[in-house]
């Protein structure tokens, strides 16, 4: 388990923040987090989300999911993929295009890795979390071995990309963000 000092503004009071893999206690919270509008608007259809933590130890292997924790508290959630077997799924990423469109150029296994975030607690939302949140997940596919991180937000998302683009990502087109790791 990786931990992390930081500092929280306003107040300034150190916490503790680590991810732990998602276990089935923590599916109800998670379910919870996703009925809420600032992630919903940007997270889509929950069913298609806890179709794949249900199936995490099957078909969705390659899906690793984490609660995010503020000292005890669940506060969020993250999550990485490797995009090798990610570019086959048969969704949409953004309207009119497909993950094949988006990661067809993803020609090795643990290479490209996307991740997702959320802070499902708004009391903690702009404080700085989402963004240790990227730099955690990214300290994870370095320990597998992966060279490189992919991130789809929505254009409009313009929190999210900021909070990338402060962790050294680059634009690569519309929707698509990349940082090279290795
Ligand atoms: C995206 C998300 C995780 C960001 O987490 P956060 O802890 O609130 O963001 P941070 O405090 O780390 O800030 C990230 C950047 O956004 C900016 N920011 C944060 N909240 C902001 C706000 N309300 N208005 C404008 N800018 C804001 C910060 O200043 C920072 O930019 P900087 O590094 O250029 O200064 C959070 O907003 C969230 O959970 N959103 C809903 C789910 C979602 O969109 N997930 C991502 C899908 S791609």
């Amino acid at each position: 388990m990786v931990l992390q000092k930081m500092d929280l503004h306003p107040p300034i009071i150190a916490k503790q923040i680590s991810l732990k893999p998602l276990t089935d206690a923590d599916i109800p919270i998670f379910d919870k987090w996703l009925d809420k509008d600032y992630i919903k608007k940007w997270l889509g259809e929950k069913e298609d989300w806890l179709h794949e933590i249900s199936e995490r130890n099957g078909t969705y292997h390659f899906l690793k999911h984490f609660m995010v924790y503020c000292d005890d508290r669940a506060i969020g959630y993250g999550l990485y993929a490797d995009c090798f077997f990610l570019k086959d799924l048969e969704e949409e990423p953004h309207e009119g295009s497909s993950l094949k469109d988006l990661y067809g150029d993803v020609a090795e296994k643990n290479h490209t890795y996307e991740i997702g975030y959320l802070i499902g607690e708004e009391e903690y939302l702009n404080k700085g979390i989402g963004k240790t949140i990227i730099r955690m997940l990214e300290e994870k596919i370095i320990a597998i071995g992966g060279k490189q991180i992919a991130s789809d937000p929505a254009e409009e998302n313009t929190i999210s990309i900021k909070a990338l683009l402060s962790n050294g990502f680059e634009k690569k087109r519309d929707g698509d963000y990349r940082k090279t790791i290795a």
